[in-house]
């Protein structure tokens, strides 16, 4: 037994032996390094199989595939990869300002199929709005219960029985014939009537107004398509929309034109109206200009919509339906 401790003192113990103690510093640090370096490696290995690293692989800068990452899901990281190939508008793409990371595949997809030479805002509004998409195809119900924001456009319908709770019938004085609208819309027309005369000289009036599915039918079957929506996708139905032009100037086509059409256009906003359909953005909506249609949204979206320079539906997409406001700020 004896002489078995002192064959293993000798042959694992030699630290403890006073003369060879100066060997168990480097010993440590060797067996250290190698650890490191073994980790490392596995790390290293790891690292390979990583999307991050993948990504890089593709061509974008280390910090790029970090920001992508740390924004997409890992779904979308995944049909990056697929695409085998550096797509120069990725990065550019979630450091817009209208950036929606469930949209990001739409967004590329866009843009390689584009013929038009859209830029890099038109390509986020134009997929924002589902514009990439087939109308019909896509349509959905609009979400009623938004009250003065419920979307409905060229892809968001009403059903045919759908009819507001607080219509109201303007006063004689702001219309032709009896037209109605929801009460939010014919109190908040009063006070831009009266701000417009004041600061204009002239006397808006409303044409139209609320339209029931069964108006629609008629108004559809009488006027060019590219004015007048389908039954069920039009919002004079929600109640909130009215075609407005002046006693001075009856004639809607030229009325953005008109002094009242352009003071309209720069202070609808101010009484919770905006223009619906503006000569700027027609290439994102299923109609062209119409500088006689109002939507009322409320002041503070008018605002908003009004100092942003966007389209209801660009808004809607961002703020209502993905929650833009409150969105995590993408990596810049
Ligand atoms: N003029 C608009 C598009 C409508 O018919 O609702
Ligand atoms: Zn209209």
């Amino acid at each position: 037994m004896q002489k078995r401790l002192e064959h293993l003192k000798r042959l694992f113990g030699q630290w403890t032996d006073r003369d060879n103690r100066w060997l168990a510093v480097p010993c440590t640090f060797a067996a250290l390094l190698v650890l490191l370096v073994m980790v490392k490696s596995c790390q290293g290995i790891v690292y390979n199989f990583s999307n991050e690293c993948k990504i890089y692989k593709l061509g974008y800068p280390i910090e790029d595939a970090r920001t992508l990452v740390a924004v997409l899901s890992e779904e979308q990281e995944d049909s990056l990869i697929a695409r085998q190939e550096h797509d120069t508008i990725a990065i550019p793409v979630i450091r817009a300002r209208y950036f929606i990371p469930d949209n990001f595949d739409r967004y590329l997809a866009f843009h390689k199929t584009d013929t038009t030479g859209a830029t890099l805002d038109d390509i986020i509004a134009l997929v924002n709005v589902g514009a990439d998409q087939d109308r019909v195809t896509n349509s959905v119900p609009s979400d009623t219960s938004k009250g003065t924001l419920m979307l409905v456009n060229g892809r968001h319908y009403l059903d045919e029985h759908y009819t507001p709770d607080n219509l109201s019938t303007f006063n004689k004085n702001c219309c032709y014939e009896n037209q109605k609208a929801q009460s939010a819309v014919v109190d908040a027309f009063v006070g831009l009537q009266q701000a417009c005369e004041e600061q204009t000289d002239a006397h808006l009036m409303v044409n139209s107004a609320y339209r029931s599915y069964q108006d629609q039918i008629g108004t559809y079957k009488r006027n060019d398509k590219r004015y007048v929506a389908v039954p069920g996708y039009s919002e004079h139905q929600t109640g909130y929309a009215i075609d407005v032009t002046s006693l001075q100037h009856p004639e809607k086509w030229s009325f953005g034109k008109s002094k009242e059409g352009v003071w309209m256009r720069e202070h609808c906003h101010e009484y919770g109206f905006i223009i619906r359909y503006p000569e700027k953005q027609s290439h994102l909506m299923a109609y062209s200009y119409e500088p006689w249609h109002m939507r009322y949204v409320g002041t503070d979206v008018a605002k908003r919509i009004h100092d942003e320079g966007i389209t209801f539906d660009e808004y809607y997409a961002y703020y209502i339906d993905y929650d833009g406001a409150h969105a995590k700020p993408q990596s810049r």
